[in-house]
């Protein structure tokens, strides 16, 4: 058993206190290899941001969960050698088993999502009543979801999978979960048609539940849309999609470039890196994950 103290990580309640007061959104970018976690926590020390890493289990296997824990810890040195020891969590995305979520926990993971949205709510909240007892022994926080946020521009947008204030409330009054992941018109993936986000429920939500709501498929929104939600009270912004296909453009254009020579992998990484530091600043600013340097 790895505690995620000894990583140097820390869980999402502090960061979550400080954003809450200060009405910005703290950014949780998802990772699968060394460049992206160098992209990412490169683009928050130089803005002086926390952040979350999140790893999926598609990602988990892909990068091999022993590799992804040192790769954490990795994280946090490579922040104080940049210069800033910024607040480093690293968080389980859409777990879906008990089982995962325990083994997350036990290989040092500071944070974990149990995302039962597809289950009836009896089932969703006895799963997450589970894993919450399991973390928060150890200290870990735990993101659940209600409502269910689909992917690719598909069912999002019919009206019985936004989150009901109803809903909200009674899964946060029986689970005592830390954070709550809602669907507020969000989806997935590339959008497909302009998303119609319901900025009223976020501030219902907001009034009604006092802990900190989750935007998923948070890529591909306008930054009026993130200062929106950001003040009516999303406290954490999911992105991912539109940070791999900008590191995937960058290494598109560094292969044009090469006009007819061969490209090398070693430069193709690099120019990923670079693509995605540079929309993860981007998107820092629209947060306004800045404002965490202020008094
Ligand atoms: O859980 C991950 C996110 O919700 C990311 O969504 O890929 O649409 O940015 P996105
Ligand atoms: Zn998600």
């Amino acid at each position: 058993m790895v505690n995620y103290k000894d990583l140097g990580l820390v869980n999402t309640r502090e960061m979550f206190a400080k954003a809450i007061k200060g009405g910005y959104a703290i950014p949780a970018f998802n990772f699968n290899n060394m460049e992206q976690m160098q992209a990412i926590v490169a683009a928050c020390v130089e803005t002086k941001s926390p952040v979350i890493l999140q790893v999926s289990s598609g990602a988990r296997k892909y990068a091999n969960q022993t590799i992804l824990r040192y790769m954490a810890q990795g994280a946090v040195e490579y922040a104080k050698e940049l210069g800033c020891n910024i607040p480093i969590c690293l968080h389980l995305d859409h777990g879906d088993t008990y089982e995962l979520s325990v083994s997350c926990i036990e290989m040092g993971f500071s944070s974990v999502m149990i995302d039962g949205s597809e289950l009836p709510i009896e089932e969703n909240i006895a799963i997450t009543k589970k894993v919450v007892a399991a973390a928060h022994a150890c200290g870990v926080s735990v993101e659940a979801e209600i409502g269910h946020v689909g992917g690719r521009g598909d069912d999002a947008v019919k009206e019985d999978v936004y989150t009901t204030v109803e809903e909200a409330k009674t899964f946060y009054e029986q689970t005592d979960v830390d954070m709550l992941a809602v669907s507020i018109g969000t989806t997935h993936g590339v959008y497909l048609k302009k998303p119609e986000l319901k900025f009223d429920r976020i501030t219902e939500l907001n009034e009604a539940i006092p802990i900190p709501l989750v935007m998923h498929g948070g890529s591909g929104l306008t930054k009026e849309d993130y200062i929106e939600v950001s003040k009516r009270g999303i406290s954490k912004i999911n992105f991912a999609t539109y940070m791999f296909l900008a590191g995937g453009q960058a290494i598109e254009d560094k292969v044009n470039d090469a006009a007819g020579k061969k490209a090398e992998f070693n430069s193709l990484l690099k120019a990923g890196f670079e693509g995605q530091k540079q929309i993860v600043k981007e998107h820092i600013g629209y947060f306004g994950t800045e404002k965490w340097n202020k008094k």
